[in-house]
């Protein structure tokens, strides 16, 4: 009789998502997409449009589908090719809620009070908010594991929900004595674009639901917008600086640094030893252009995806299709393991 493998044996696999719940920003790209494109010549991958987990918060009904091709279309004009890498809807999948039910059963309450994220969302609101919003991290574990996800590219306010996905992962081998069956799925968080910062406030993270649009970058923002954001960025009073500790007690000014590191490649370090002592007269237009020049193809490439919806649906019903194929089996091989009648 063989020993069951006490670790992970199986493929490596890539799995993300990007909720659909507005425009995708500057963060999304240099946190998520950008790091998908360089993963995809590797790896098997699949990047998925996580529409479940955006009605956890009100969406309009008429609105999702195009909300749902807009981040599509991000995905594509970013460099996401479906011809390498697997991109759909997650509710076309129907192992992602299934998945999610049985984890319900696996995870304990304590994991879930610990999230940091529901806080933050609920804030006082807690008791009105969605029991989706509570098990948010659930599905998201059933998501990567669905797949047996080895690795997940995201940004780093991800990383407790990615220990969250290990946590089950393990105490579902663990209860039903099946070492090895989930992997760990690792995250992958690298680089300056990890945590993009508001650039109206160098302490909050970019993101879709800030108030303020001057906060982000959208996807979808023009030249003229792009360089007006920049140039408005919140900064200090003083120069650029020598070297990197110093930008420590600077956080709208490291951001813009760790922005101007992510999209050009270069070291923060190499930046600041190219503009220390320079004012923010020098430096900001310079890293306008840089985005700009960066982002505006993206932008262009996104409009025209977007003027040919019928081949955006095409990919994502074959994406569908195809993840399916690989997740079905792998929730039916759960259903055995779980005990559930046979049909
Ligand atoms: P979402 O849509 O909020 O964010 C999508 C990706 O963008 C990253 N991100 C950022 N990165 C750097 N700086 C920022 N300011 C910034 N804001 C957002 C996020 O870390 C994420 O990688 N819960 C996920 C969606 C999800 C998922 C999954 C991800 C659902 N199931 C399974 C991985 C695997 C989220 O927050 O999406």
């Amino acid at each position: 009789m063989s020993e069951k493998p006490v670790e992970y044996s199986g493929p490596q696999r890539v799995f993300s998502g990007v909720q659909p719940s507005g425009d995708l920003h500057l963060g999304n790209y240099l946190g998520a997409l950008k790091n998908w494109v360089a993963l995809q010549d590797e790896h098997d991958c699949v990047y998925c449009i996580v529409d479940l987990h955006a009605v956890t918060v009100w969406q309009d009904p008429r609105e999702l589908p195009n909300q749902t091709r807009n981040i599509a279309a991000a995905f594509l004009a970013s460099g996401v090719d479906p011809k390498k890498a697997i991109i759909y809807p997650q509710s076309r999948v129907k192992a992602h809620t299934e998945l999610a039910w049985y984890f319900n059963c696996v995870a304990r309450m304590g994991w879930l009070n610990r999230m940091t994220q529901f806080k933050d969302k609920a804030g006082k609101n807690s008791e009105k908010m969605s029991v989706g919003l509570f098990d948010y991290p659930v599905l998201q574990a059933a998501d990567i594991l669905a797949f047996k996800g080895t690795h997940v590219p995201v940004g780093e306010d991800q990383k407790q929900h990615l220990e969250l996905s290990r946590d089950i992962a393990a105490k579902f081998n663990n209860d039903f004595d099946v070492p090895g069956f989930f992997p760990q799925p690792e995250p992958i968080i690298q680089g300056p674009g990890a945590r993009i910062m508001s650039l109206r406030d160098g302490t909050n993270k970019m993101s879709k639901s800030d108030p303020s649009d001057n906060s982000r970058i959208n996807l979808t923002d023009d030249a003229d917008a792009i360089s007006k954001k920049i140039r408005k960025a919140k900064t200090d009073a003083g120069v650029i600086p020598e070297t990197t500790e110093e930008l420590a007690e600077r956080p709208e000014v490291k951001n813009l640094v760790g922005i101007y590191a992510a999209i050009s490649g270069k070291s923060k370090a190499d930046i600041l030893t190219e503009y220390a002592g320079q004012g923010f007269g020098v430096f900001k237009p310079a890293l306008a252009d840089l985005t700009v020049e960066h982002m505006a193809p993206i932008t262009d490439l996104m409009k025209r995806y977007l003027s040919a919806p019928d081949e955006i649906d095409a990919i994502l019903s074959a994406g569908a299709d195809a993840a399916s194929e690989i997740a079905t089996p792998i929730v039916a091989d759960v259903r055995d393991i779980m005990g559930f009648w046979k049909v």
